[in-house]
């Protein structure tokens, strides 16, 4: 099988080449990446030499180019992560995540129709449903909930989401999109909080935490949903939605509380500071589906996931 993978110098992406490279001896991988602040072509050293992967520097959004490479590669299947990721950013400056996210999706999608490109995967986030409150813990958003992202990141993802289930129904694509909840695990960016607040709290610096620090996230650990992915894959219904989640729900201010325990920082260093704007209250995702359907199961569990996670970058290789 040989894959196109975007966005695989990223946080998912790498983990994703490294997981399906151990996982499947037959498995060939090339990886359209454009390198911005967020990829580290670095990240990839363990598979450079790896004569089943090939990296390539580009940009999704570039039609041309994604279509002489599909044209060259012929991939089987293209899996795309390749996303501009952060809430802070998107909320900054919007543009780039309309061109990445939305239109960079439609250029893959369009070149998977013009190659016949048997599959394509849409690796989404269960923040395109926007949030829940914190005062009903029961609640949880099922694949067929509204779509009501808050950030413009979240609403680029939804957009792109919009497209793939378009381009099934109009074109008859093969394509599946994943839903997966907030990831933690090695090679993710220093912008996100836990490295963040990994760093601070090795620099002897303040560790920020938005608002009052109550917001809920569900922490799913890389390897798990990378798992999610493979099984979509070989075995998702085409045209179908899933959501990914540990079921992991822990406020930011544990999980920072947590950090601090681990890596001996006093409490007293967490520093809560002005609210995001349009900050979500609480993510949940319905995880029936998957684990019905394809048997999938998150193994990690968080508190050993979480250690091994603080200890991988307190190690030095964030
Ligand atoms: N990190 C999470 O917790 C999480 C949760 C759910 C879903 N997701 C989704 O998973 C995917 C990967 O997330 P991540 O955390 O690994 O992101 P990341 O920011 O770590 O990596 C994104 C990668 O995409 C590349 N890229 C950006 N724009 C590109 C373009 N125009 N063309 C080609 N490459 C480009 C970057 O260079 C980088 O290597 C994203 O689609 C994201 O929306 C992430």
């Amino acid at each position: 099988m040989v894959l196109l993978v975007t966005g695989g110098a990223g946080f998912i992406g790498a983990n994703f080449i490294f997981d399906m490279l151990r996982r499947h001896a037959d498995c060939r991988i090339v990886c359209l990446d454009k390198l911005t602040y967020a990829g580290r072509l670095e990240t990839l050293a363990p598979v450079m030499d790896d004569p089943r992967f090939r990296f390539v520097r580009g940009d999704i959004a570039d039609r041309e180019a994604v279509l002489r490479l599909m044209q060259r590669e012929r991939p089987d299947a293209v899996v795309n992560f390749a996303a501009e990721s952060h809430v802070d950013r998107s909320i900054e400056d919007p543009g780039v995540f309309l061109r990445t996210n939305i239109l960079g999706t439609a250029a893959l999608m369009d070149a998977c129709l013009r190659c016949g490109t048997a599959r394509f995967h849409q690796v989404s986030t269960d923040e395109v449903y926007g949030d829940l409150p914190l005062d009903q813990p029961g609640l949880r958003f099922g694949e067929q909930s509204p779509l009501r992202a808050s950030s413009p990141y979240a609403a680029s993802k939804a957009s792109a989401d919009l497209l793939v289930m378009a381009y099934v129904r109009t074109y008859g694509l093969n394509a599946t999109i994943s839903r997966s909840a907030n990831n933690y695990g090695p090679h993710q960016h220093g912008e996100k909080l836990i490295p963040r607040m990994i760093a601070c709290a090795l620099a002897g610096e303040p560790l920020p935490v938005y608002g009052t620090g109550e917001n809920v996230r569900d922490w799913l650990h890389v390897t798990d949903h990378c798992a999610a992915i493979d099984l979509i894959l070989r075995r998702g219904r085409a045209g179908e939605i899933y959501n990914v989640g540990a079921g992991c729900e822990r406020s930011n201010i544990d999980l920072v509380r947590m950090i601090c325990r681990e890596l001996g920082c006093p409490q007293e260093r967490i520093a809560l500071v002005p609210d995001r704007p349009g900050h979500d209250l609480r993510y949940a995702v319905d995880t029936d589906k998957i684990r019905r359907e394809l048997g999938w199961r998150p193994q990690v569990e968080f508190e050993q996931g979480m250690r091994e996670t603080i200890r991988w970058y307190a190690g030095g290789r964030g």
